[in-house]
């Protein structure tokens, strides 16, 4: 992630970026008040559920007053007609619920959305907004043969995950997996992803 990162301020040449890799779910090693604006984007995979107060208390410590904190994530990685990305998704909120990570009362979704405005003012946060985003990756979409790669990698990188959990064998998941890229490729497959960024205002 990181050569990646570099490579892609190199070429849109961002002189005066650099990249560091830590922990989320330990202190940060970052000085108090040392940066305008915090943001942090589609971590609900990977935090666990009671974390989330202890990250939004660094990212205050970090953000000088009057700064910014920004984050954007998603309740689940799309709405569409096929019935195997469907259940590929049940399969993963299974996981994800035993694992301890932030999932709905009804296990259907992240469940992150409704609470990222909350997260934000426990951590002393204030003059909140949001924005709500979607993207359409419908078979006929500029955004489908993007998001056909992102599924392609991402649910392939979650299946140990979802082994160790036992919710499903390797065989099984296998199989949905193949045919959730069978079913995004056909001519009449639908796909809407919603997401929702809130911000805040560390006070003065
Ligand atoms: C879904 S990706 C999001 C990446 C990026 N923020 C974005 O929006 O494109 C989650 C990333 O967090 C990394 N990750 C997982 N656990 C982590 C941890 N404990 N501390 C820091 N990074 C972690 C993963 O390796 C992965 O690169």
């Amino acid at each position: 992630m990181v050569e990646y990162a570099r490579a892609q301020a190199a070429t849109q040449r961002l002189d005066n970026a650099t990249f560091r890799v830590m922990d989320v779910l330990k202190p940060l090693t970052f000085p108090d008040n040392s940066f305008d604006l915090v943001n942090a984007r589609f971590l609900v995979g990977l935090m666990p559920a009671a974390a989330w107060p202890k990250l939004l208390e660094e990212c205050r410590r970090i953000t000088r007053p009057g700064g910014i904190i920004r984050l954007t994530e998603f309740d689940e990685p799309g709405l569409t007609n096929s019935p195997a990305f469907e259940q590929w998704k049940a399969i993963t909120f299974s996981a994800t619920r035993k694992a301890g990570l932030m999932t709905a009362p009804d296990g259907r979704h992240f469940g992150i959305t409704p609470v990222m405005s909350r997260l934000l003012i426990d951590a002393g946060f204030e003059k909140l907004d949001r924005k709500a985003h979607v993207i359409d990756f419908s078979a006929w979409t500029e955004a489908h043969e993007t998001m056909y790669q992102n599924c392609m990698v991402a649910f392939k990188l979650v299946q140990p995950f979802i082994a160790k959990m036992g919710i499903a064998t390797q065989e099984k998941l296998d199989e949905r997996y193949q045919q959730m890229l069978i079913e995004m490729m056909l001519k009449d497959f639908y796909g809407l992803w919603y997401y929702l960024t809130v911000w805040g205002q560390k006070p003065y």
